[in-house]
C-alpha cells in the first residue's frame, strides 16, 4: 500500500512539473520581444548593412536560391518601376511634343529649287535591304521592350489582365529573337557607313548654320551632316549597348551575378528609351520633316536639287566620278 501511495506521488509529481513546463514555456518564448520587439529587427539591419545580403541554406543546386534578403533589389525595383517610368516618359512624350510643335511650326523642309527631273543613286539594293531589316527589328524591338515598362499600367487595366498577358508572352519572344537581325543589322551599318560618319570641318560649319533646318540655309555636306552622323553614331554605340546588356539579360548568370544583372537591365533600359526617342526625330526628317528624304531610301535615288541643296559636296564628288562611270539617271 506504501507503495502504491509512494508510486502515486510520483506520476502526480511529474504531472505537476509537465504541466508547469507546459505553460511557462510560450510565456518564456514571447519574453525578448516584450522586452524589446525591435531587437531583431534591429540586429537584421545592421547584418544588411554589413553584408549587403543574407543568406540561408537550402538543398536545391541553385545556390542563388539561398538569398534571403539583397537591400539593393529593392533599390532596383524602384528604378525599375518608378524613375524608369519617368525617365522613358519624358524623353519620349517630350521629343513626340517636340516635333509636334517643330512640324507645326515650321512645316516640312521643301524644295527650294524644285524637281529637276534627273535622279542620282544615293543607297544601293543592299544598304537599303539592311536598313529597313534593322529599322523593322528596331520597331518591333521598341514597341514590345516598351510593354515591359509601360504595359502593366496602361493595358492591363485596358484590355484585361488575361489579354495582357497573351501579348505579353508574344511580345517577350519577338523582343528575345528579333534581338539576333538587329544586332547583325547595327554591324553591318557600322561597317557599310563609316567611311561617310567620321566627324569633319565641314560639320562643324554645318552645325554653326543649324544644318539649314532652322531657317532658309542650305550648309554643304558630303555623304552624310552632322546631324546624320550624330544619328549613325547613336544607332551604332546605342546599338552596341542595347545588345551587350541585352544578351547579358538574355543569358543570365553567365559569369554574372545579381548586382550585375540589375546594372545591365538599368543600362539596357536607360540607353534603350533614349535610343526611341532618338529615332523618332530621325524618322521625322526621313518622313513628313523633309521632301524628297524618303526616296532615299524607298527607291534608292533622290532628285538632281536634292542632292543639291543638302548635300553638295557629296553630289560634286559623284559628279566627278560619274564623269568615268555614269551613276545619274533621269527620272520616270
Ligand atoms: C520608319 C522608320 C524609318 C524611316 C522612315 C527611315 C528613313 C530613313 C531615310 C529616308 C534615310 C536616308 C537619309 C538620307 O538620304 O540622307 C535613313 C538613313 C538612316 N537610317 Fe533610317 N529610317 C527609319 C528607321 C531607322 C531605324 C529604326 C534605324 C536604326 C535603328 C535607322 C538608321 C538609319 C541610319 C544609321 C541612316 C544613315 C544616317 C542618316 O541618314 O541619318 N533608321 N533613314
Amino acid at each position: 500500500m506504501a507503495k502504491l501511495v509512494a508510486h502515486m506521488r510520483l506520476i502526480a509529481g511529474a504531472l505537476a512539473l509537465a504541466f508547469i513546463v507546459a505553460i511557462s514555456a510560450p510565456v518564456s518564448a514571447q519574453q525578448p520581444s516584450m522586452v524589446n520587439p525591435t531587437a531583431d529587427a534591429v540586429k537584421e539591419q545592421q547584418l544588411l548593412q554589413q553584408l549587403k545580403s543574407i543568406q540561408g541554406r537550402g538543398t536545391i543546386p541553385d545556390v542563388k536560391s539561398y538569398t534571403l534578403e539583397q537591400p539593393v533589389g529593392r533599390n532596383w525595383q524602384h528604378f525599375h518601376s518608378v524613375t524608369l517610368r519617368w525617365i522613358g516618359g519624358i524623353a519620349i512624350v517630350g521629343m513626340l511634343a517636340v516635333l509636334v510643335i517643330f512640324y507645326l511650326s515650321r512645316g516640312m523642309v521643301m524644295l527650294k529649287s524644285g524637281r529637276s527631273g534627273r535622279t542620282i543613286v544615293r543607297f544601293n539594293t543592299f544598304e537599303r535591304f539592311v536598313h529597313w531589316m534593322t529599322a523593322t527589328c528596331f520597331i518591333i524591338l521598341a514597341v514590345t521592350g516598351l510593354n515591359v515598362t509601360f504595359g502593366r499600367p496602361i493595358f492591363a487595366a485596358t484590355v484585361g489582365s488575361e489579354a495582357f498577358t497573351t501579348w505579353s508572352e508574344w511580345a517577350k519572344y519577338a523582343h528575345n529573337y528579333l534581338s539576333f537581325p538587329f544586332t547583325i543589322g547595327v554591324v553591318l551599318i557600322f561597317l557599310m557607313w563609316i567611311g561617310g560618319n567620321i566627324p569633319n570641318k565641314v560639320d562643324i560649319e554645318w552645325l554653326r548654320r543649324g544644318g539649314g533646318i532652322i531657317g532658309n540655309d542650305h550648309p554643304p555636306a558630303y555623304r552624310f551632316n552632322a546631324g546624320q552622323k550624330g544619328i549613325y553614331w547613336i544607332v551604332v554605340l546605342g546599338g552596341a549597348a542595347v545588345a551587350i546588356t541585352g544578351y547579358v539579360l538574355m543569358f543570365p548568370f553567365y559569369g554574372t551575378t545579381i548586382d550585375t544583372m540589375q546594372y545591365a537591365q538599368m543600362i539596357h533600359a536607360v540607353v534603350a528609351v533614349l535610343f526611341v526617342a532618338a529615332m523618332l526625330a530621325h524618322i521625322y526628317i526621313g518622313t513628313i520633316g523633309m521632301e524628297g528624304a524618303f526616296e532615299a531610301m524607298g527607291e534608292g535615288t533622290v532628285d538632281i536639287n536634292w542632292a543639291k541643296e543638302h548635300h553638295s559636296l557629296w553630289l560634286e564628288d559623284e559628279m566627278g566620278r560619274s564623269a568615268k562611270g555614269a551613276r545619274t539617271q533621269p527620272a520616270e
